[in-house]
């Protein structure tokens, strides 16, 4: 038997993996992003967007990793939860806050804090934070006038020079932006815009769904320019092999050529599968290497898996007509269906399927890639769909 208790993969959203593989570019532009700060240059913010479980969440958590390493000042925020940007980023400020916090604070620091304590009471006037620390002489405050872009500019700056004094600068990081509402899109673009005319020591990270770009150009047309836009991709053949290969080598674990060929070729480079996948097939094996045998039980078994959780928790969140939408969806594959021909398999108009449409956007199903299309966030949800039976 191998050790589940070994077992290195790490199927689930936001399980960091044993081996973080084929993101050196991103990595790198991050880590050349907080050096340029530190050096007192500027640096884009950053949007990473692509499909569910292509592996965004680990990236971003990664970059917060890279930037707390460097003792940055790190604030990470999911959008969506039902949470306002404002409570967001107060909330996570606060710990970081409090670690820096002491009595031979610079004049900076003491002013982001004084800063932040305002902020806070813009949100939350019940609650009140204690630094430990006397601030009444402190500059700083005034980030409670109610409006989201004044208050988040004067925390965002405050902060940021707090952590320039430091040497190093603030990072702030959201997961699920496409989330984010549109007047906080438009005030976190604002911000962006302006901390990159005032070399503010910040730097933006958004991670999100497909749409996240379009989003950000409905909130602010200069975003196009004002990002730097990454797609998160699949792993190509090479990159998928390593992601199985390397972790179950870590633990003195082999894989047969046809095994890991398998795998690859099932998970179609969606990390997300991958790790699925893996772990089935490393419970299966009773011993090192693991063998094709193993890995197509395996396979069926992580199917199976994946039928159970990843696909059918989405399902389930569409109501009866939804569903008939992805089940016309489905139709066309992954590739992206037009509203015009889900409409004339409906047998229904275009507008008056808009609803629907709107919903299963809202609920993070599917996403525009552009104007009068519509395409499934999940890699593989449309035969998924197709094995389902029908109401
Ligand atoms: N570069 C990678 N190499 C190997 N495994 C990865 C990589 N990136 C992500 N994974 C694995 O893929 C799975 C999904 O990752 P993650 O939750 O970050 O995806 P996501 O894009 O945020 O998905 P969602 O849109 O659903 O939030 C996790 O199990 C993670 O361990
Ligand atoms: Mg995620």
């Amino acid at each position: 038997m191998m050790n589940p208790v070994t077992n290195p993969y790490s199927p689930g959203a936001g399980r960091p993996p044993a081996a973080l593989v084929g993101r050196d570019h991103e990595r790198g532009s991050w880590k050349v992003a907080l050096e340029r700060i530190e050096r007192g240059r500027g640096a884009q913010p950053v949007v990473l967007y692509g499909l569910r479980g292509v592996g965004k969440t680990v990236l971003l958590s990664d970059f917060a990793a890279l930037a707390s390493a460097r003792r940055w000042i790190v604030a990470k925020a999911e959008a969506g939860a039902g949470k306002s940007l404002r409570e967001m980023l107060g909330e996570s400020l606060h710990g970081p806050l409090a670690d820096l916090a002491r009595p031979s604070a610079g004049r900076r620091l003491l002013q982001g804090l004084r800063t932040a304590l305002s902020f806070k009471a813009s949100y939350d006037l019940a609650g009140t934070w204690n630094f430990g620390i006397d601030l009444t002489e402190a500059a700083g405050g005034g980030a409670d006038t109610g409006f989201l872009e004044t208050d988040l500019a004067k925390l965002l700056k405050d902060v940021s020079a707090a952590g320039q004094e430091q040497g190093t600068g603030l990072a702030i990081l959201i997961d699920e932006a496409q989330d984010l509402s549109g007047a906080e899109l438009t005030a976190l673009c604002s911000i962006a815009h302006l901390a990159g005319q005032e070399s503010w020591s910040l730097v933006i990270a958004l991670a999100g769904l497909p749409s996240l770009p379009r989003v950000l150009a409905e909130a602010k047309s200069y975003s196009e320019r004002l990002f730097s836009f990454e797609r998160v991709e699949h792993l190509d053949d090479a990159l998928a092999r390593e992601a199985i290969v390397r972790p179950a080598a870590d633990e003195s674990v082999g894989w047969t050529e046809p095994a890991v060929a398998l795998v690859v070729q099932q998970a179609s480079g969606y990390p997300y599968f991958l790790q699925q996948l893996g772990k089935d097939s490393w419970d299966v094996a009773t011993s090192s290497p693991i063998q094709l045998a193993d890995a197509r039980v395996g396979v069926e078994r992580g199917r199976a898996a994946l039928d159970a959780g990843f696909f059918r928790a989405r399902w389930d969140r569409a109501t009866r007509s939804e569903q008939r939408y992805l089940r016309a969806m489905a139709a066309d594959g992954d590739n992206g269906s037009s509203s015009g021909a889900i409409a004339e398999r409906l047998q229904r108009r275009v507008t008056s399927l808009g609803p629907v449409r709107a919903s299963l956007i809202a609920k993070g199903l599917v996403f525009a890639p552009e104007h009068g299309i519509v395409a499934f966030t999940v890699p593989d949800m449309a035969s998924f769909i197709q094995r389902q039976p029908a109401a």
